[in-house]
């Protein structure tokens, strides 16, 4: 059985873009692979974070993957920093990476952008990540379009080990979902949703209530024109309404065009923030069910005991063939 790994950051409360763009397709995936899901509360530390916000918020991710349907018969969910292997083999592969490429990244230049003091491990986040994926021998790892790079540099870091050292970690594939791969901000349909906007009605929460979710759509900026069709060149806003509709209606965009052709802007809008209430609201009331209840804490407690388990071999492969082993 072929392996599946991907994670999330705990740095906000994940969006529509987040569910669209990966956590959907994590539940899909776990039927047929062997399936890790993280909670990368180490990568969220990158930049600085309120310690009881973190908290809250890597406890909330949980709840939120299992409301959104991850089994935990199916998959390991865990969080990142309660199995050591990930930070250590993250410090090996940041030995064979080149500061070079680390720039290059354009996650980094974004972070980096502005700050007086850039953290390190802002810098030396990918190989962390290369290190999630790698030492579960992941096959495939499904992402939204804006970790392709990282991905690509995951590969790299695989093969140069392989190369140098020994030939132990599988090289893994990319998956990024078709449509859904990037959902735009419904402030400015030309830059990418994001937990972190500062202004709230750019993104819808995988929290946010009902009314929220109508007034935030609401509120989303169209194009000129009248006309609903499917083109982000010159219709961005449309085209990611009716991208954001056509998923979460498990519809092809061709269809949601269709069926909406013929509707005005607003209503446009009002089918878009009833499809998203529709798969929001029930996973919500699941969600507050599990925040307050030990089955979490079990889950969680028992998907670390996989990893660690799992991720024992790998780091010592690698530990190995790096030669950390004591000579006896
Ligand atoms: P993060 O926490 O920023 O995002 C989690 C996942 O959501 C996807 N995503 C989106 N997809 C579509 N539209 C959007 N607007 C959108 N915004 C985010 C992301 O592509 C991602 O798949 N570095 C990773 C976390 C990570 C990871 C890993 C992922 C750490 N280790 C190992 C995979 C494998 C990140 O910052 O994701």
């Amino acid at each position: 059985m072929k392996t599946v790994f991907s994670g999330v950051q705990p740095s906000g409360t994940p969006t529509i873009g987040n569910y669209l763009g990966a956590i959907k397709h994590f539940v899909d995936l776990q039927k047929d692979y062997r399936s890790f899901f993280c909670i990368v509360n180490q990568h969220a530390i990158t930049v600085p974070q309120n310690k009881q916000e973190l908290q809250h918020n890597t406890r909330s991710l949980a709840a939120l993957y299992i409301a959104s349907g991850l089994d935990p018969e199916k998959a390991t969910i865990f969080i990142q920093s309660e199995v050591p292997a990930h930070a250590q083999l993250g410090w090996m592969l940041q030995c064979i990476a080149y500061i070079g490429e680390l720039e290059r990244m354009t996650q980094f230049k974004d972070k980096a952008e502005g700050r007086s003091g850039v953290p390190g491990a802002l810098l030396t986040y990918p190989p962390l990540m290369a290190a999630d994926i790698l030492l579960y021998g992941t096959d495939i790892v499904p992402v939204g379009e804006d970790q392709k790079q990282h991905l690509e540099l995951t590969r790299t870091l695989a093969e140069r080990f392989n190369q140098q050292y020994n030939d132990i970690f599988t090289v893994p594939e990319t998956k990024i979902a078709g449509s859904g791969a990037r959902i735009m901000s419904l402030q400015n349909p030309e830059k990418k949703m994001s937990k972190s906007d500062s202004n709230q009605k750019a993104f819808i929460s995988m929290l946010d209530g009902e009314k929220t979710i109508m007034k935030k759509m609401k509120s989303a900026v169209t194009d000129s024109g009248r006309e609903i069709r499917y083109d982000p060149e010159s219709k961005p806003g449309v085209s990611n309404l009716l991208t954001i509709y056509a998923i979460s209606k498990n519809i092809s965009i061709k269809e949601a065009e269709q069926k909406l052709s013929s509707e005005s802007y607003g209503s446009l809008k009002e089918e878009t923030g009833a499809a998203v209430a529709d798969i929001l609201v029930p996973l919500q009331e699941r969600h507050a069910e599990l925040m307050n209840s030990s089955e979490l804490d079990d889950i969680l407690d028992k998907g670390a005991e996989t990893a660690r388990q799992a991720s024992s071999k790998m780091l010592a492969k690698a530990e190995r063939a790096m030669g950390l082993e004591r000579k006896k």
